[in-house]
């Protein structure tokens, strides 16, 4: 049943950046990009579009789109909460769209100012115009295992959520564990739901780690045949509407893990923590990844024990 392959969507340059406090320059975010597909990427949410009242720091959307070098094999999504977020990244030719519900009525409110019933009706039209212009549909179900202003979260709130996505036509629906609260029967339980109403492939897992449940997660997903899970460089991130909630669960602590299940992700470990480093180095502070900190403190004592063995010769 353990998928033999895994693709992961690395949300960085979008849910790792989006929560930072100080701006962060566009071409460090497109530099980024770069990085990350140079490691073997091939799906990479690059920034959204919304409203840049809400969330400041993607403001600079259509620059960061513009400034990317393609390569041939990677696809780039977005957010696009309603039709003028659809309308601006559609000049900037994504790949792939993604609108984002939320299966409690109050992380909706404060997420996407809208009731859930609301937000089904703004984005069946972003649905519609997405596909017309051949875009594909990501649809995400946010606080699904767990609220940070309800609590605990039922998985009938979720598959509630996930129906009314298949109903408007999204083709691919992420389950996210927005407050990292989520613990492995759970993440089966949601999952699950979604597997009720869309094919294995087009399921994805979304575990923010603020509990360090991430990595567990994805291996009870990965039990139901789940092979498709977003994660976000040096574990960047967080959402600005869940305070304290910390980043996605770290792309290079998922690809250890999956290398040492003998999965394969087509990903280069070293180079993942070259980009990690590298961004956290900009932002100021060393990876959350526990992965890239042990390999890194491992190179640095290779390369001390290289300058001693040079210096006695
Ligand atoms: P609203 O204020 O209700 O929208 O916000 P509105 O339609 O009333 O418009 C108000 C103003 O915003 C107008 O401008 C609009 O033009 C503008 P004004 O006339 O006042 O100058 N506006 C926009 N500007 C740019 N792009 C747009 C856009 N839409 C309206 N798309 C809205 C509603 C959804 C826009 C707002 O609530 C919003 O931007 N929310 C985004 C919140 C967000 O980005 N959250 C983080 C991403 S979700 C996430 O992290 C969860 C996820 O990772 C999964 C998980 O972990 O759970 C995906
Ligand atoms: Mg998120």
């Amino acid at each position: 049943m353990i998928p033999s392959h895994v693709t992961l969507v690395d949300v960085g340059p979008r849910d790792g950046l989006q929560n930072e406090a100080q701006p962060v320059a566009a071409a460090h975010k497109i530099e980024l990009v770069h990085r990350l597909q140079a490691a073997g990427c091939r799906e990479i949410e690059v920034t959204s579009f919304v409203s840049p009242k809400w969330v400041p720091q993607m403001a600079d959307n259509t620059q960061v789109m513009a400034g990317i070098h393609r390569e041939a094999g990677v696809r780039y999504s977005v957010l696009t909460p309603n039709m003028k977020g659809l309308e601006a990244a559609l000049l900037t030719q994504p790949h792939e769209v993604v609108v984002f519900g939320a299966a409690t009525e109050a992380f909706s409110r404060r997420n996407i100012n809208c009731s859930v019933e609301e937000s089904i009706e703004r984005f069946a039209p972003v649905v519609a115009a997405a596909h017309a212009a051949g875009v594909k549909v990501r649809g995400a179900v946010s606080c699904a295992l767990g609220c940070p202003y309800q609590g605990a979260v039922s998985a009938d709130e979720v598959e509630r959520v996930v129906v009314l996505l298949k109903q408007i036509g999204v083709d691919h629906c992420g389950v996210a564990d927005t407050i990292g609260t989520g613990t492995p029967r759970a993440a089966q339980a949601a999952l699950a739901r979604a597997l009720k109403h869309f094919p294995v492939e087009e399921v994805s897992g979304h575990f923010h780690d603020t509990y360090g449940q991430a990595l567990s997660n994805i291996l009870a997903c990965l039990e139901l045949g789940i092979a498709t899970f977003d994660s976000s460089i040096a574990g960047l991130g967080g959402c600005p509407y869940a305070k304290g909630a910390t980043g996605n669960v770290a792309t290079e602590d998922v690809v250890f893990m999956l290398h040492g299940m003998g999965i394969d992700t087509g990903l280069d470990l070293d180079r993942l923590v070259d980009a990690g480093a590298w961004i956290s180095g900009v932002l100021g502070r060393a990876p959350v990844s526990r992965v890239s900190r042990a390999l890194l403190a491992k190179r640095g004592a290779a390369a001390t024990a290289a300058a001693n063995a040079a210096a006695n010769a």
